[in-house]
């Protein structure tokens, strides 16, 4: 069967607007335009939300009072948008699409009295950035060392081939504390036989050997928290 061609998410196309549909209230953070919420894959503002509180609330369960926050492929600030309730956080989000982190710098960091900031990096992605610079094995996470206490990625590892993986595992271990977590969801149903598959689209990996992956990174399974918003996620804890 012939293989379908990738879809492209193209920046030009994305609209640095609210949604359409909903105004926008003083104090409250406005929803994204349609176009953003296509770029995460969220089909419906129901299915937005429940993401949303999912990740923010496995997060949550996870970040201490006052915990650094890092969130690796923050998109347009899905979870972001309900980390901001947590006064005690201090947040950095970064994407390799540029409209979203425009659009959550534009309309969530001003909310956030200055502790929550959104960054664009220029790796290349074939599905979300394909005009990128950088090969993602090149990125550098724009967070110092050891200085992070959680660290997530909500459906990223998706979306990586195996060596971006590796070298995205080894970044989030260089920027977590000793003891910090990093909770990562990944597709874990590759055909038979193979451990690592797919295309920047859609990747899935063997839970197994992504555990195994993270282990060379300097990481311990500390839980698995089993499905979430049809993904399978994990926490590890930085050894
Ligand atoms: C399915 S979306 C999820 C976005 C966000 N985590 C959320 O839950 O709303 C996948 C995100 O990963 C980002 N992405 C893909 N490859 C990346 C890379 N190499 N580095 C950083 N972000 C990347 C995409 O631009 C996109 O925003």
């Amino acid at each position: 069967m012939a293989e379908q061609p990738m879809i492209v998410h193209d920046p030009a196309g994305v609209r640095l607007a609210t949604h359409p549909d909903y105004p926008v209230f003083k104090h409250v953070v406005p929803l994204p335009s349609i176009s953003l919420m296509d770029s995460i894959g969220a089909a419906t503002l129901e299915n937005f939300f429940i993401v949303a509180e999912a990740w923010a609330s496995v997060v949550s369960r996870f970040a201490p009072t006052g915990a650094s926050v890092l969130d690796i492929g923050c998109g347009c600030g899905r979870t972001a948008r309900l980390l901001l309730l947590r006064p005690d956080l201090t947040y950095l989000g970064f994407d390799v699409f540029k409209p979203a982190i425009e659009w959550a710098e534009a309309y969530l960091s001003p909310l956030s009295g200055g502790r929550f900031r959104f960054a664009h990096v220029d790796g290349h992605s074939a599905h979300y950035n394909p005009r990128g610079a950088l090969a993602s094995r090149d990125v550098v996470f724009p967070a110092a060392d050891g200085r992070t206490d959680v660290a997530f990625a909500a459906s990223l590892f998706t979306h990586l081939l195996e060596p971006d993986a590796e070298h995205y595992l080894a970044e989030s271990a260089r920027c977590l504390r000793r003891g910090g977590v990093l909770v990562a969801s990944i597709h874990d149903e590759p055909p038979p036989g193979v451990r690592y598959a797919g295309r920047e689209d859609r990747i899935d990996v063997e839970r197994g050997y992504f555990v195994t992956l993270a282990g060379r990174a300097g990481f311990a399974l500390r839980e698995d928290l089993g499905a979430l918003c049809g993904q399978t996620a994990l926490a590890f804890e930085r050894r």
